[in-house]
């Protein structure tokens, strides 16, 4: 029963009281990471990834092995979820390579990369919901803007705290699945300047829209913790990170008892791979294959993400989600 949908993964983190982390991936050695914790952890996963954000020449290959691995994984279920889709085509992209949960992100002009209205982000979100609704695929929105930029490229975004007023009313008029919600948080390796505090990381607010929002999963982007030993690591071998902090491991977790289902995390897994591979790079100067290398970041970056499985308490639930597995269609 590999892949499954967001839906149906979550709602089954909702009954146990649990969050799932949505671990984005750029290579199929970081796709083989994620599945080898979650194979190891016993947990459903989501594996997510932005369109042209990966180190493959085109999607179309990219994505199309990435849902063949899930195959090797029996054990556990995989939602492969489309992370920031910019506009509906590249929803419907994903949708009929045969992704099982897409993100529409119409919180921004995908043109300008401005702020859009509320009436524009429910239309777009409206179109990608009817055409991923009709071949059982889950759909993510968003309100309000997260910080930073999700690929690391391209420009920095403003932060827009999420209205709990506007939450009722997206969900309503759009009946997405799951909810970005931005509580101050950013993407990347850039975060908060000071351990963050309520007056920059809104916990509160989590809990008053999962209040206005019973049947729709809250997710929360920007979760990475920056561990300051794999920056000391990085930099320690050529890299050059500037001093940031990210979300605490405790208030990723508490998240999950306030009402987040659904956990994104890319930079974690991306500092604990480069970290690795710039230390085997530096220790083995003579090694011209990138094999060896790339296989320290794989180790890393499994060992790294088993961990967040724990904090985040899908460990151990895999074989709880009995649902039929999603076919494409
Ligand atoms: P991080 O950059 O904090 O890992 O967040 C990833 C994310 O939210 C992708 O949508």
């Amino acid at each position: 029963m590999p892949l499954v949908t967001l839906r149906q993964a979550l709602d089954a983190a909702r009954s146990g009281g649990y969050g799932i982390g949505a671990f984005n991936v750029t290579d199929l050695v970081q796709v083989e990471a994620v599945l080898d914790a979650a194979a190891r952890t016993s947990s459903p996963v989501i594996v997510q990834t932005i369109a042209g954000a990966s180190a493959f020449g085109s999607d179309d290959l990219y994505w199309d092995l990435l849902l063949r691995s899930v195959a090797h994984y029996p054990q556990v279920p995989v939602v492969v979820h489309l992370d920031h889709g910019p506009d509906a085509d590249t929803c419907r992209r994903a949708i009929d390579a045969g992704f099982s949960s897409v993100m529409i992100d119409g919180s921004l002009d995908p043109v300008t990369h401005q702020p859009s209205s509320f009436d524009a982000n429910v239309a777009v979100t409206a179109e990608v919901v009817a055409y991923a609704h009709a071949r059982g695929v889950s759909v993510e929105g968003e309100l309000g803007t997260i910080g930073g930029s999700e690929d690391g490229g391209g420009t920095l975004k403003e932060i827009i705290l999420a209205d709990p007023d506007q939450a009722a009313d997206f969900v309503a008029r759009t009946g997405v699945d799951a909810l970005a919600v931005a509580i101050g948080t950013s993407h990347g390796a850039y975060k908060f300047t000071s351990p963050p505090d309520g007056t920059v990381l809104h916990m509160d607010l989590i809990s008053t829209i999962a209040a206005r929002v019973p049947g729709t999963h809250l997710v929360m982007h920007g979760s990475s913790s920056l561990p300051a030993d794999l920056r000391a690591t990085i930099n320690a071998h050529g890299g050059a990170l500037p001093e940031s902090w990210g979300v605490p491991e405790d208030e990723k977790a508490r998240s999950t008892k306030l009402g987040v289902t659904k956990i994104n995390q890319g930079m974690d897994s991306h500092m604990a791979y480069m970290a690795a591979l710039r230390t085997y790079l530096d220790t083995d100067r003579l090694s011209a294959d990138p094999a060896p290398a790339n296989r320290a970041g794989r180790v890393a970056m499994t060992d790294m993400v088993a961990e967040r499985m724990a904090v985040f308490g899908q460990a151990g639930h895999a074989a709880e989600i009995q649902v039929a597995p999603f076919v494409a269609r």
